[in-house]
């Protein structure tokens, strides 16, 4: 049956139109963006909130701001001159500049301007104890059905399938959809076509769509494969792990099974006694972490969005065990990620927070909050608050037998700690920073894209130009400024083209400040400062550039 599967493809490539990895290396997985699980990985699975998947309506596409990271040299697909990879990317040299930024203001707000938190560099490859203790062998998975005709596999909880019937009960047909924002309008029409090809009049019922987890056992056999059409070649839905495995040491059996971490939080618990004593912290306390995660994510999509390496910014915060503590902990911990969020450059009018149905934590979790943002494909996840108990001290402490008790002097008690847990991605920020810098205007007929980065997060702070070239004592001026500048600030220096494409370039790149050294600076000592967001420019004093940079870069200038 060749074309029932060159039309499953044509169906499944169509769905991926709007997917930003190499279609083929997509295929091998289904389609999906939510977890949904009970097990005890689960609080970061029980995250369908409101505000997912909800429609965008930002003024440009994501294949923009794609084609920009490509042109500029933020991020490329990684292993292009090969067959890419879904879900690996690589950041290029404004990339890693403002990866850079993002962590090392997180640092510097998170640890190093707070007396309460300390900081914390676990390795990604660790006993595989930790991840038997935590839940995640065994539960950190993702619910898959494989089609056996096409060989395609989906995830199940991506796929939605409908039981048309008449309005008198009788049964008409079933109908499979992958999930989309029109799904059951496209379900819908879908529906009663093939009713009336099988000779089932209306009126019909309306059409309900569940997905595949939710399958009976009598629905099951006659669900249609979104593959082929036809109903009975799906599989029953299969857990499938997300992380990683690999072999450490010489021989490669069960014994030398280890994991690439798919979070850095557990590296957080299973250091906490070491850190407490070593910084001798007191609870109410924190641990920070920066490191790379891996998750083998089934759909890996929306860019960087949900990849397969990404980076997290992970707190444990430490707090005393009673019930009445957690909540006041918890909302500050929301209050300061969203301001913290919006001191870096984040739209407001794009972030939003969704509050977790309770009846959907995992069992050990008190609350959890999230902050959603809205990209250019949607509103989604871009970071989690949780309040997650004692669960992972106590597992670790049951797992390996070493206790696990803070000792409270001033109070003079012992107790296992609870967690506050603020997570956030870097490759998410990263995106959601692009998508509130991003705009495109005219000005004087010609187009003109901008990153408007808060100066503390651009790549490149300052660009240096010489009003000309072919001068060599504004290019010695210029040079000595930009070399001068340098010692402080990532800078550019450009020569190429009219000084307008200079600063259309450096307005591309997101460079706050471009300084311009011309005739006049050679009689006053004085540059041209052109703002990248207003285009005003001032003439400013060579020794007052510095004081004035640092201002706007650090927002203090010493
Ligand atoms: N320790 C808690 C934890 O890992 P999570 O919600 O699974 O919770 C936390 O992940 C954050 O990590 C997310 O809010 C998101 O910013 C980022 N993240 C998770 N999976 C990701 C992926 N596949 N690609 C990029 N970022 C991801």
């Amino acid at each position: 049956m060749p074309w029932r599967l060159l039309v499953a493809a044509m169906l499944i490539l169509g769905y991926l139109a709007n997917a930003y990895i190499p279609r083929t290396s997509r295929l091998i997985g289904g389609l999906s963006s939510v977890r949904a699980s009970s097990t005890a990985a689960g609080r970061r699975n029980a995250k369908k909130s409101k505000g997912d998947e909800a429609e965008s309506a930002l003024p440009f596409k994501m294949e923009d701001l794609v084609n920009l990271c490509k042109r500029k040299g933020f991020v490329f697909q990684s292993s292009e001159i090969y067959s890419p990879m879904a879900g690996f990317f690589d950041y290029g040299p404004l990339g890693v500049e403002l990866k850079n930024n993002i962590k090392k203001l997180w640092w510097r707000d998170m640890v190093q301007r707070r007396e309460d938190i300390v900081g914390l560099d676990s390795s990604i490859i660790a006993s595989p104890s930790i991840w038997q203790a935590s839940g995640h062998v065994a539960g950190f998975s993702d619910p898959m059905v494989d089609c056996k005709e096409s060989k395609l596999r989906f995830r199940a909880d991506q796929v939605f399938w409908g039981k048309l019937e008449t309005v008198d009960g009788q049964e008409a047909c079933y109908v499979t959809v992958m999930e989309s924002d029109n799904m059951l309008d496209v379900a819908t029409t879908a529906a009663i076509k093939k009713a009336k090809k099988a000779g089932v009049a209306g009126p019909f019922k309306t059409l309900k769509l569940s997905d595949l987890t939710e399958a009976t056992a009598e629905d099951y056999p006659k669900i249609p494969s979104p593959a082929t059409g036809e109903p009975g070649h799906l599989t029953p839905p299969r857990d499938f792990n997300l992380m990683f495995q690999t072999s450490v040491g010489a021989m490669s059996d069960a014994s030398s099974v280890a994991y690439l971490r798919p979070e850095t939080a557990q590296g957080i618990f299973t250091n906490f006694l070491s850190v407490q004593r070593t910084a001798r912290m007191k609870v109410p306390f924190g641990i920070a972490q920066i490191g790379k995660a891996f998750r083998n994510e089934i759909t890996p999509r929306n860019f960087i969005f949900r990849s397969r390496e990404f980076e997290q910014m992970e707190i444990e915060y430490f707090i005393p065990p009673e019930d009445e503590a957690w909540p006041a902990f918890h909302q500050t911990w929301i209050d300061n990620s969203w301001n913290w969020l919006k001191s870096i450059g984040l739209k407001e009018e794009f972030m939003h927070k969704s509050v977790h149905e309770s009846n959907k934590l995992a069992h050990y979790a008190r609350a959890c909050t999230d902050i959603t943002f809205t990209f250019p494909f949607g509103t989604q996840e871009l970071m989690g608050i949780a309040a997650r108990g004692n669960f992972d001290l106590t597992q670790h402490g049951t797992s390996s037998g070493k206790v696990m008790d803070y000792f409270d002097a001033a109070e003079n008690r012992k107790y296992v700690p609870h967690v506050i847990e603020p997570s956030l991605g870097v490759d998410r920020l990263f995106l959601a920073l692009l998508t509130s810098a991003f705009s495109e205007e005219e000005v004087e007929g010609e187009k003109r894209t901008l990153l408007s980065f808060h100066p503390a997060i651009a790549p490149i702070k300052v660009a240096v130009f010489p009003l000309v070239n072919n001068k060599p004592e504004l290019s010695a001026l210029a040079r000595e400024l930009y070399t001068t500048l340098k010692q402080r600030y990532m800078c550019e220096w450009d020569v190429s083209g009219a000084i307008g494409r200079r600063y259309r370039r450096a307005d591309e790149a997101g460079t706050p400040f471009c300084l311009t050294v011309d005739f006049e600076s050679l009689e006053d000592n004085s540059v041209t400062v052109r703002s990248r967001d207003s285009m005003q420019q001032v003439r400013m004093k060579i020794p007052d550039l510095l004081p004035f940079l640092s201002k706007e870069i650090d927002g203090f200038s010493l």
